[in-house]
């Protein structure tokens, strides 16, 4: 239950580089079920996630270790308890993307469901749907899904599209799973997140044969067996984006290192339009702000639209922009703790339904806030940047699960956070 001290307002300048994907890395991890061996995976985070995930795949019966560069080194020769523990996947809904790999390779899987969080009621229903086109008999068990395919899945034609649009962890669940499915399947409506693509392309590499990558289509021929890989994951874009919102909200000039732009456009251009400027330069880009923040009307949605995953840092933002902005959610509709926390910053923000009207003020002032989920806390920690006073953030382990040792990432750029353990 560790605390930050967040001195403010501050102005960051500097080089900081991007890390790994955790987005992407927790699918691929998951993946290593459908290959006996040994994988490594290059650039996975050091973040809580990645350790329950670790967790998840060890009760399963692979071994894990961390080399001292940082590599992770998944030996998957022996699943002997195919059954994704609630203890766990309570800790991490990501848990439920080794129901597609578990029920392929095993032909039987029992997991946790994952119930809501803090985001939001989040079901699986589009995932239990898609796994059984395929063919698997599923049904629930005392808060467990047990999902059965004795004779192995069949490949089919599955629509994926739900209320809100595709699901990224229902697209990696059924992808893995029609691997090593018997035939043919095509998933309509299948989400296009590059954390997707770098799924696919590492299934691609362990020997599956997918095309359509990128594209809501994906077409899969089914394969008797994978092998294990060696894959490094894509840089995160939503870490990237938050630096990116860190450089504008303290008006300076940041160097973002190990960034893919064209993963971000949807990000980059509402940055442009309200005068933050976002250079490409090598592997990255430099981001600066001279002038006042220009207000805009941002909707979420699926890739490429804008992440939902950058909707509060957005927030924060704008909160200090010269006008009135509009912030729809379409993909997570009650994604908006932050709001409340904002407001004790003394921004002026009102929620109506799924949308927040956020009316700018000239600054934002310190106050005792609490972080309530990952993104939102990110949210928290760029207003402190650019309050007056200290800002105190209780329960940032919520951060720690996405961001790694992120006052060491700011500190050196010219933050004044404080970690107090208690
Ligand atoms: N949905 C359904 N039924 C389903 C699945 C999803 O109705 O079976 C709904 C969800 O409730 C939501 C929408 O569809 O309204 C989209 O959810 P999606 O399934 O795409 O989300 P997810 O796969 O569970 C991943 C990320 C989230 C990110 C979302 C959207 C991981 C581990 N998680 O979640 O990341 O917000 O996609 O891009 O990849 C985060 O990193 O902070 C985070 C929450």
């Amino acid at each position: 239950m560790d605390i930050f001290h967040i001195e403010g307002p501050v102005t960051l300048a500097g080089t900081v580089t991007v890390n790994g994907s955790k987005n992407a890395s927790l699918p691929i991890m998951a993946a290593t079920i459908l290959a006996p061996g040994k994988s490594t995976l290059r650039s996975v985070p050091h973040l809580s996630d990645i350790s329950v995930c670790a967790e998840l795949l060890k009760r399963l019966g692979c071994k894990l270790t961390r080399n001292t560069n940082g590599d992770v080194c998944i030996d998957s020769t022996t699943i002997d308890n195919p059954i994704g523990e609630y203890e766990i996947v309570r800790r991490m809904r990501a848990g439920i993307c080794i129901l597609g790999p578990l029920l392929a390779r095993c032909h039987t899987a029992k997991v946790s469901l994952p119930g809501g969080c803090a985001i939001g009621v989040r079901p699986v229903d589009i995932h239990l749907r898609g796994l059984t086109e395929l063919g698997a008999q599923i049904r629930m068990e005392n808060g467990y899904i047990v999902a059965e395919a004795p004779n192995g899945l069949k490949g089919k034609e599955i629509f994926m599209g739900g209320t809100f649009g595709s699901t990224v962890l229902g697209t990696a669940n059924i992808l893995m799973a029609a691997t090593l499915a018997k035939g043919k399947t095509v998933i309509e409506s299948a989400a296009c997140e590059p954390e997707i693509v770098d799924l696919a392309n590492c299934l691609n590499k362990m020997g599956a044969k997918i095309t359509g990558i990128g594209s809501p289509r994906l077409i899969v021929e089914g394969v008797d067996q994978l092998q294990p890989v060696e894959y490094q994951v894509i840089p995160d874009r939503i870490e990237a984006g938050t630096f990116m919102v860190a450089a504008a909200i303290t008006a300076e000039e940041l160097k973002i290192k190990n960034c893919r732009l064209p993963d971000m456009m949807a990000v980059v251009d509402k940055l442009r339009n309200i005068g933050v400027t976002v250079d490409a330069e090598n592997n990255g880009c430099v981001v600066a702000r001279t002038g006042s923040i220009g207000t805009a009307d941002i909707t979420t949605q699926p890739f490429p639209g804008f992440p939902t995953d950058l909707q509060a840092q957005l927030m924060a933002l704008l909160a200090l922009a010269r006008g009135n902005s509009v912030i729809i959610e379409k993909v997570f509709p009650d994604r908006f703790m932050h709001v409340a926390e904002l407001n004790r910053m003394a921004a002026n923000l009102r929620k109506e339904g799924p949308a927040v009207i956020v009316a700018g003020v000239e600054k934002l002032i310190a106050a005792p806030v609490m972080a309530s989920d990952l993104r939102a806390s990110a949210a928290l920690v760029l207003a402190a940047l650019a309050a007056e006073g200290t800002t105190t953030i209780n329960r940032v382990y919520h951060i720690d699960r996405g961001y790694e040792k992120i006052e060491r990432r700011l500190n050196p750029l010219g933050a004044k956070i404080t970690r107090q353990s208690v």
